[in-house]
């Protein structure tokens, strides 16, 4: 027996960055299947081939979170692939950084549906089966920007109203063992940066106490921890991953 044997994952965002470790994680931790979401369907295809060239663990569906139908239709495939769902990581997110003054309706809809929107509709869409089985992992990707970052009002309102949902989400879902935890990534080297212009990454960089960027993988294994029932005692909570950034505020 592995940390996630005969248990069966969702992780949306998957197709590349964090979510794409999470689910190369689960399957080393020996995960029964795992389901990759992503909007990108060429990419998650590719993806889910890499991480099982048999398919025989891993299956790739193109799903926008931020349509409910879309989720709906993706959990129910899954659940016919899979049986449940034990597992589900919403890890899908998206910037639209601009100064708040700047900042458009647009950009500030479009981060709150993707990110919170996403990860409301993938919980209402497995938490029955979860209730009923009493059984259930729910992992939000929240991030360090909730505590509050220049040019993110749409992107930290998102993040901070994840880590408001998964508290009382957990209050509701004890009672049937279900734990429900969101980990707060700082600085982790994937294409969500590409859009930070290079100085101010240097100073980014700079000021984490680790002194350089994160792993997707070091974010994996946090997600292993919580998935896993190691972690059977721990709900309600947001991991801060990030180097020790937040002690510097
Ligand atoms: N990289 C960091 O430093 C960092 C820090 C804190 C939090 N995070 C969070 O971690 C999560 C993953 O980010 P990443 O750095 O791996 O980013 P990434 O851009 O590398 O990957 C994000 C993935 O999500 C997919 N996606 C975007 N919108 C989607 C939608 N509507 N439906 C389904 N899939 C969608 C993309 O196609 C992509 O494959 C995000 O929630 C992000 O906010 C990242």
């Amino acid at each position: 027996m592995s940390k996630l044997t005969n248990r069966y994952a969702v992780v949306t965002g998957a197709a590349k960055g964090i979510g794409r470790a999470i689910a190369e994680r689960f399957l080393a931790d020996d995960v029964a299947g795992v389901a990759l979401f992503d909007m990108d369907e060429a990419l998650v295809q590719q993806t889910a081939l890499e991480l099982d060239p048999t398919g025989e663990r891993v299956i790739a569906i193109k799903c926008n979170v931020a349509d409910q139908e879309n989720v709906n239709a993706a959990m129910a495939t899954v659940t016919e692939k899979f049986g449940r769902i034990d597992i589900l990581v919403n890890n899908a997110g998206i910037t639209r950084d601009a100064m708040f003054h700047k900042m458009t309706d647009a950009q500030a809809r479009m981060v709150l549906d993707v990110n919170f929107y996403g990860t409301f509709y993938c919980c209402q869409a497995v938490i029955a089966g979860m209730r009923e089985r009493e059984y259930g992992k729910i992992i939000n990707i929240s991030s360090t920007s909730a505590f509050g970052n220049i040019g993110q009002t749409n992107y930290a309102a998102s993040k901070a109203a994840i880590d408001g949902f998964t508290r009382t989400l957990a209050l509701e879902s004890a009672r049937k063992n279900i734990t429900v935890n969101s980990i707060a990534p700082g600085m982790i080297e994937t294409d969500i940066l590409k859009t930070i212009p290079e100085d101010i990454m240097k100073t980014k960089i700079a000021n984490v106490p680790a002194n350089r960027l994160g792993q997707p993988s070091e974010i994996a294994s946090v997600a292993s921890f919580l998935a896993s029932d190691d972690s059977s005692w721990v709900t309600g909570n947001t991991i801060l991953a990030c180097g020790g950034l937040k002690m510097r505020g």
